[in-house]
């Protein structure tokens, strides 16, 4: 029986499972290896072709960012950084944050958003849920958060995210870091302030709105938003005024109002529901 997306559900499940047994996507949560089987179906005209195809989408969206040799190191740095301290822990974890092309390059501004964040939480403790993390978790030590300060982190990837949570009990035991697809789960979006940092188009390219969808869905004080003003390969090509254009429509259909802060090569919109007052 076909389901409402008019894939046949076995085949769609065989695709998943195929993707499960490959040593390089086998960590992902199974609703994102279930979206990217349905993705392979729709785009491949034989079920060999569809496992190439939700391989593709798999690359786009989690391994161009962080290739399996970088995640490996990760993950082998993260269980050491999660025991060391003081100058050591520090070294480790910007040697963590230089892996994944993401954090790399914010390394040195995490003083100025370490500013945005705190400019965004009440006086004494608060929350900050970092959505499709990455590495991010690492970075704080270097945002001088306070810290009394619940950082609570979500990622498909389950590994980096269990690595992640043993880091971050290390500082608060109230802390948290899950494997969760973030797409097809809507549990846990409350915080003073949640982090969506350049993963607006990676949310798209996987499904067309659902950007919008997560961020409409949060139960937030404030949202920071960020979008990469170069591109993996380090290419600007006019991606200033298309991100500009983007975020600020994102941020209008979820009713939401904000001001733009660049910080190096990364373009930040800091922004809360209009309806809670900006
Ligand atoms: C461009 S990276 C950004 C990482 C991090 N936010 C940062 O800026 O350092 C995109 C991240 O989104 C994660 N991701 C992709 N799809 C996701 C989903 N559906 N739910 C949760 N995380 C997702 C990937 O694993 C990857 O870590």
């Amino acid at each position: 029986m076909l389901d409402k997306t008019g894939i046949e559900p076995d085949v769609a499940a065989c695709i998943a499972a195929e993707l499960e047994k490959s040593a390089k996507y086998s960590c992902l949560n199974p609703d994102t290896l279930s979206r990217a089987a349905a993705w392979g179906l729709a785009h491949g005209r034989t079920n060999a072709d569809a496992v190439k195809a939700a391989k593709r989408k798999l690359h786009q969206i989690y391994s161009a960012f962080l290739p399996a040799a970088a995640r490996k190191k990760a993950l082998k740095l993260a269980s050491a950084v999660a025991e060391g301290e003081g100058a050591g822990r520090l070294e480790a974890c910007m040697a963590i944050l230089r892996l994944h092309a993401s954090t790399a390059e914010r390394i040195p501004h995490l003083g100025a958003i370490g500013r945005l964040i705190r400019s965004c939480l009440p006086d004494a403790g608060g929350t900050v849920l970092d959505l499709a993390c990455g590495l991010n978790p690492f970075a704080l030590p270097m945002l001088d958060l306070p810290a009394d300060v619940v950082y609570l982190a979500l990622d498909i990837d389950r590994d980096l995210a269990l690595a992640a949570d043993r880091f971050l009990k290390a500082f608060n035991p109230a802390s948290i870091c899950e494997c969760r697809d973030v797409i097809s789960s809507s549990q846990g979006r409350h915080a003073d302030v949640v982090l969506m940092l350049k993963c607006m188009t990676t949310f798209e390219r996987q499904e067309k709105g659902s950007a919008a969808w997560v961020l409409k869905s949060l139960d937030a004080g404030a949202v920071i938003l960020s979008f990469p003003l170069a591109s993996l390969g380090g290419k600007k090509k006019g991606m200033e005024g298309n991100y500009r254009e983007a975020g600020q429509r994102m941020l209008a259909d979820a009713g939401m109002r904000g001001e733009e802060v660049v910080i190096g090569n990364e373009m930040f919109f800091r922004a809360s529901f209009e309806r809670r007052g900006a």
